[in-house]
């Protein structure tokens, strides 16, 4: 069919209903714009992370255009640039063009409403004082920290409480002392998969700050690129990056940037495996001949340092001398992870070293080159950190394990007197629910451990890896569930409330937005491309985006055997890389489902069937007509015909529960084998509201017994 000739057709016969449809699905999306944290349907301020205490009274500080900040900071500190961001941010909110002119008086005099104080400038090292106390009164309010840290925490507390009423803006009085729990409070960034431009770096260091996170990973070297400037070995990122790279005035920006916002900026430079990149321009610290070409799949490969070359060694300790003066943290983190040991097995000369220095195996290999690394490092200030596979018995113990493959490397450690962090259950590149991340505690109630070994756990780390993610889809992979994470690692152990803590990402998704982050926007930027020249309607777009709304990728790493081959040249740009992670529409269907079968009210299921699987079922003919017409969306096709058919199985499911009839064992087997079918994915997708519709399947099954 033409785009025209098929234009008509469409808008014969749905334009109607899929407007209606929109209209009645869209107010339940939960994008929380234009409501605040604690505006008509006030549940609370939205706060996250939850501070550790927190009193709130009925007094409220009204906000207008006077409100002046003051402090002590002279222009260019971290504290003076802090307060900048903070009005800027305020009035951006309210829209209130506030009179003061961006500090040029810091100090506090008749005029100042808020009034901040610290004793000293933070450093950026772990187990650094970060905690505030904020005070809220009607007429004035003081914000006081050991250092500047705190005090940039404070604010962002600050910012989270703003609240409004028939009368406009205001803070909620009250008193918040707060303080984080864990110290080592990280989102990994993995810019050697996909490599990821500087301003990608900025804005999810600001998202970063907002929640609190005080650690970025910068994992800078793997099979697929090396991507920092070596001006002692320039092959490095001349061969291998494909001139993606930072240079070396391009990373002292970010981590000045980091340092402004409170945040360590930690390298990862992975060694001895994942290492193919570095072949490519020095081939002769390989352990096999070569040549070497920059990897373009994904998965664990065989190129490999060389542990028996001495000049491996010359080469480390000139590479690590240039990086440890470029990044200033007190921390390294050399990877270590997934080594494969087929070249060392095919090289003579690596088994000769072995046997004559009774390395009895593998592992035994890869300890002896960690020792190495690990002089050094020591040499050169830096403590290291590994994935857990460096874990050997002898290592000094200022080192930091990170444990990537289970918790008990970390309780293992922590009962030999080390120090770790958690990143098993934190894994975002696996599209999982927030909800699992949020309950994934570095020290869960029920830890083995002593108080002592306790204190050894120094908090987490969120992975953002890149095989499937690329500047335009990062961000929607980390936001909003690594705030999430953030609150896991900061607020007390006992905040676990899991339908409060989605009540509270849904605002700070939004609020995160200002930092530039396009976890949000770069759907329809997304969907608009897809659908291209094609001259679709309002409706029409609507209608694929609320595919995309109940849409999510498949978990884990199934999307790399759904048929296509990913490398890291294949393109991020279908359907599937615009849905989020984690459908939060389709949690609320669930939710309502839920609360309809313990209440059984036929109120609740005419709210299901009019609010969610009528206006669902009308997005399946303008999804298929698109699909129809647009080569790139050819594949949601059978995406939009399981969509129907679970749209017809839940409103019949509903109608048997809502009669009470029996729809007997028939019907019932029919039906589940049918969900088993719809279950497969489509377009690398699944539809996220099939648990929704299960759940009233199991309810009729349950009945009939
Ligand atoms: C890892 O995921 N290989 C650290």
């Amino acid at each position: 069919m033409s785009g025209f000739f098929r234009k008509e057709v469409i808008r014969a016969v749905s334009l109607l209903t899929v407007a209606l449809g929109m209209l009645i699905f869209f107010p339940l999306s939960t994008e929380a714009g234009g409501r605040g944290p604690a505006g008509k349907d006030d549940q609370g301020p939205a706060l996250m992370p939850v501070p550790a205490r927190i009193q709130l009274s009925q007094g409220k500080f009204r906000l207008d255009e006077k409100f002046y900040a003051a402090g002590q900071d002279q222009p260019g500190s971290r504290g003076f640039k802090a307060i900048a961001r903070f009005m800027s941010r305020l009035a951006g909110r309210t829209g209130l063009f506030l009179e003061q002119d961006f500090l040029a008086d810091q100090t506090p005099g008749p005029k100042a409403r808020l009034l901040y104080k610290y004793e000293r400038a933070g450093r950026l090292v772990p187990n650094e004082d970060e905690s505030y106390l904020l005070e809220i009164g009607t007429e004035r309010i003081d914000l006081r920290a050991p250092t500047d840290l705190g005090i940039l925490r404070g604010l962002e507390t600050l910012l989270q409480l703003l609240s409004y009423d028939d009368q406009g803006y205001y803070f909620p009085c009250g008193r918040v002392e707060d303080r984080p729990r864990f110290t080592w409070r990280g989102l990994l960034i993995d810019s050697c998969r996909h490599f990821m431009p500087l301003e990608v770096i900025k804005r999810n260091l600001l998202a970063m700050a907002a929640v609190k996170l005080n650690v970025l990973h910068w994992h800078l070297s793997e099979d697929q690129g090396f991507r920092v400037e070596s001006r002692t070995f320039p092959r490095l990122h001349q061969l291998g990056s494909d001139g993606l790279y930072y240079t070396q005035e391009q990373v002292r920006e970010i981590i000045n940037f980091a340092s402004d916002l409170g945040i360590r900026v930690m390298p990862e430079f992975d060694i001895p495996g994942h290492s193919t990149s570095w072949f490519v321009g020095y081939p002769e610290y390989a352990s096999a001949p070569g040549p070497y070409r920059i990897e373009r799949g994904f998965g664990v490969f065989h190129p490999v340092f060389n542990p028996a070359n001495p000049a491996t060694y010359k080469f480390f300790d000139k590479f690590f001398k240039e990086m440890a003066s470029l990044f200033p943290d007190p921390y390294l983190h050399i990877g270590g992870d997934e080594v494969e040991a087929v070249h060392w097995k095919e090289n003579p000369q690596i088994q000769a070293f072995m046997k004559k220095h009774n390395l009895a195996d593998n592992h035994a290999l890869q300890a002896y080159f960690n020792l190495q690394i690990l002089k050094i490092l020591t040499k050169y200030n830096k403590k290291m950190v590994g994935w857990d596979e460096i874990y050997q018995p002898g290592l000094p113990k200022d080192i930091v394990i990170q444990s990537w493959r289970g918790t008990q490397a970390l309780v293992d450690g922590a009962r030999k007197g080390y120090q770790g962090i958690l990143s098993n259950g934190y894994y975002i590149d696996l599209c999982e629910p927030a909800e699992r991340h949020y309950l994934n505690d570095p020290i869960p109630p029920d830890s083995p451990l002593t108080e002592e070994e306790k204190k050894l756990i120094l908090g987490g780390e969120a992975t953002m890896w890149a095989e499937l993610v690329s500047p335009e889809t990062v961000d929607s992979r980390i936001w909003p569930r690594t705030a999430a994470i953030a609150e896991r690692l900061w607020s007390p152990q006992e905040i676990r409330d899991v339908e409060d803590m989605y009540r509270r990402l849904r605002v700070i998704s939004v609020q995160l937005e200002e930092h530039g982050v396009q976890h949000l926007r770069n759907q329809d930027m997304m969907l608009r491309r897809l659908v291209g020249s094609f001259p679709a309607s309002t409706e029409e777009m609507a209608a694929l985006r609320a595919l995309a709304r109940i849409s999510e990728p498949v978990k884990g790493y199934a999307r790399h055997s759904q048929g296509r081959k990913y490398t890291s040249l294949a393109p991020l740009t279908r359907f599937v890389d615009s849905c989020f992670p984690e459908s939060l529409e389709a949690r609320d269907f669930r939710k309502r489902v839920e609360e309809y079968l313990s209440s059984r009210q036929p109120e609740k299921a005419e709210v299901l069937k009019n609010n969610y699987f009528l206006p669902l079922g009308r997005l399946v003919a303008p999804v298929s007509e698109l699909a129809e017409e647009v080569p790139v969306l050819k594949e949601i096709k059978p995406l939009a015909d399981n969509l129907s058919r679970l749209v017809s199985m839940g409103t019949e499911a509903l109608s048997y529960l809502k009669s009470r009839k029996n729809p007997g064992a028939q019907w019932l087997e029919k039906q589940k084998k049918l969900l088993e079918e719809l279950k497969k994915p489509q377009a690398e997708c699944q539809l996220a509201i099939i648990p929704a519709v299960e759940k009233l399947l199991t309810a009729l099954e349950e009945g009939k017994k």
